[in-house]
Parts: C-alpha cells; structure tokens; sequence
C-alpha cells in the first residue's frame, strides 16, 4: 500500500483529482469505480474544473458506482444517480451512456458485474470507507467472494447518512452494492478517507487482522492500493 497523509480535506482531495486526472489522461479509455459520498465531493469538483480548462477529457471514460439505494427512483434528489449528475457528470464531457449504476439491470445484479468484465475491468476504482469499516456498502460481515447484490444497510450507515434526508425513518433500508470481490478485481484502488470519525476504520483497515469484520482490512491482499487521508483520520496510524 502506499499511503499519503494530507494536512486536510483540501490537499486531500487534490492529490486525488491530480491522480485520478494523470490516470485519465495516460489510458486510451479509462474504466473508473467511482464512490459516492461526502469524501469525494471537492475530488469531483477539482475533475470538473480540469475538465473545463481543457486538460482533462472524459469523453473516453466509462464509469460504474459502487452502488445505489434501493427504493429511491434514478431522478430521486437523493439517489446516488442524482449525485453522480450534479457532483461530476453535469461538470465533465462524460456520455452519460458511458455511465452505469449497479441497479441499472433492475433486480438482475449479476448484470452488472458482467458489464464490467464486458468493459474491459475496472482499471481505476476510487473508494470512501464507512465508520464501520465497510467499502461501498459492503457492511461487516460481508463475504470477501461477495458480488453485486442487495443488502441491508447497518445501524451506522443509516445514522450517518441520516445527514442526506429529512430524518432516520427516510433513509433506505437496502441498497444496491459492488461486492467485495467485484472491487478487488480492479486493476488499481485508491481508497480516501477524512476526518477523526473514520479514523479507527482506517486504523482496522491498514493495521488490523484482514477480517470481514472490517471489510476495508480485505485491501491489504490487493496490489495496487493508494491509501490518501487528511490528518484527521490518520491521528491513530500517526500515534502508532
Ligand atoms: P462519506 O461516506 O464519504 O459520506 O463519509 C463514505 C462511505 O460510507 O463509504
């Protein structure tokens, strides 16, 4: 793993948009797993910019998210389709045909893995982790062979996302997710994390047994791994 530990959210999410940025720009056609979420806002919003001064084009580039509430419809103000097209789609070139969403085939999941193998792989996932430690929504407990499917979203996710709706009782109680060996077939993983709330996950993550208690952990057994945290959630790997 390679680590970058950032003064804050801002130099955070640059070093991801420069990385994010060279890879697009390296690659004939760039396949990206893109995560939704409060981390990767300012990385999105820095692509867009680099986008609209020209140095970056996404017209080659597909994207899959890592998932999707289930129950929301795509136009949902709070469906992760919704924050896709506002955060970065409506601020790039992309082709929205390029763009697919693990619910995409309906209840037919298996779709979606096989679409992605169809597009060649993923060779650039980008990934937040929960509190709980888990990757898209890939809560504790989740299988390490696991693929795309429908889960039930643990107590914390729901209290955090919280934030999202009007209260506890709107947020969806499943969702639409990666599995955790669909994210461990991409070619290279960039995993961001920000703030003292995630920093006991990213201690698990990085240091602790690789474990299905700790999904995040299961990264420590993939090559090409890209670890950028801004000194908040780095306190505990920093006092080590
Ligand atoms: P956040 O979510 O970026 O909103 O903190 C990350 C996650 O739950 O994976």
């Amino acid at each position: 793993m390679e680590i970058y530990i950032e003064k804050n959210y801002d130099a955070l999410s640059k070093r991801a948009a420069d990385i994010i940025a060279s890879f697009i720009k390296q690659k004939q056609i760039a396949v990206l797993g893109l995560p939704t979420g409060s981390t990767p806002q300012k990385t999105y919003e820095m692509l867009g910019k680099k986008c609209k001064k020209g140095e970056i084009s996404f017209k080659k580039v597909k994207t899959f998210n890592l998932d999707e509430y289930s129950g929301l419809s795509f136009d949902n103000c709070q469906s992760y389709h919704s924050f896709m097209k506002k955060n970065l789609f409506s601020k790039t070139d992309i082709d929205i045909k390029n763009t697919f969403f693990p619910n995409d085939f309906k209840l037919d999941y298996k779709k979606y893995d096989k679409k992605i193998k169809e597009s060649g792989g993923i060779d650039l996932q980008v990934l937040g982790i929960g509190r709980d430690g888990h990757i898209g929504f890939n809560e504790p407990g989740s299988k390490f062979s696991s693929k795309t499917r429908e889960i039930f979203l643990a107590k914390t996710t729901i209290e955090d996302n919280a934030r999202f709706f009007k209260s506890k009782k709107d947020v969806p109680q499943k969702a639409v997710t990666m599995g955790i060996s669909t994210i461990m077939k991409a070619k290279k993983i960039i995993l961001l994390a920000s703030g003292e709330k995630k920093s006991r996950a990213v201690l698990n993550a990085i240091f602790g047994p690789v474990s299905t208690k700790v999904p995040a952990s299961i990264l420590q057994r993939h090559k090409n791994v890209i670890v950028i945290l801004d000194e908040e959630s780095a306190q505990k790997l920093i006092k080590k």
